[in-house]
């Protein structure tokens, strides 16, 4: 497993619409496990292919200590709000008010191409809310409120 370069807002790739995976292949199993160093080491929750430079529907979240891969995700149902900062591993630093549903219900499979449903509230699933929309070539960025601002690394918490 290795660290993969994170791709930084501008950089094209993280416009694109992204394909799905078939079938897990042991370059693909990899690539989860580099996706899943590379957000450990950005102290990130989550990072979907395009941030590493790969056009696949895949992401990774862990916003709790429980490690979730998506491929090919599908939300399902999505209910209440939540209003909160946001950032992303790919606007170092920068973070911005955003809106997301409090609950949401996604499909998915796992690293072995088995399908789940994941439940999330809170900071999940706002995670898996902006992890999708990587997937369609969509910033946290289109939908802050607001101007964007910096965080200490003391309040970086949240
Ligand atoms: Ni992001």
């Amino acid at each position: 497993m290795a660290l993969r370069k994170i791709r930084i807002m501008g950089d094209e790739v993280l416009e694109k619409v992204c394909r799905p995976v078939e079938k897990m292949t042991p370059r693909i199993k990899e690539l989860i496990g580099d996706m899943f160093d590379t957000m450990y080491d950005g102290m990130g929750v989550g990072l979907a292919g395009p941030q590493v430079g790969v056009l696949r529907r895949i992401c990774v979240i862990d916003t709790d200590g429980e490690p979730y891969v998506l491929i090919n995700p599908e939300i399902l149902e999505t209910s209440g709000e939540q209003t909160g900062n946001e950032g992303c591993l790919s606007l170092p630093g920068q973070y911005g008010q955003v809106t997301r549903p409090d609950y949401v219900k996604v499909k998915a499979l796992n690293e072995n191409m088995e399908e789940y449903i994941l439940e999330g509230t809170g900071l999940l699933a706002r995670a898996i809310c902006h992890e999708c929309e990587h997937l369609d070539g969509i910033m946290f960025v289109s939908h802050v409120e607001g101007e964007l601002f910096e965080l200490s690394e003391e309040d970086e918490e949240e």
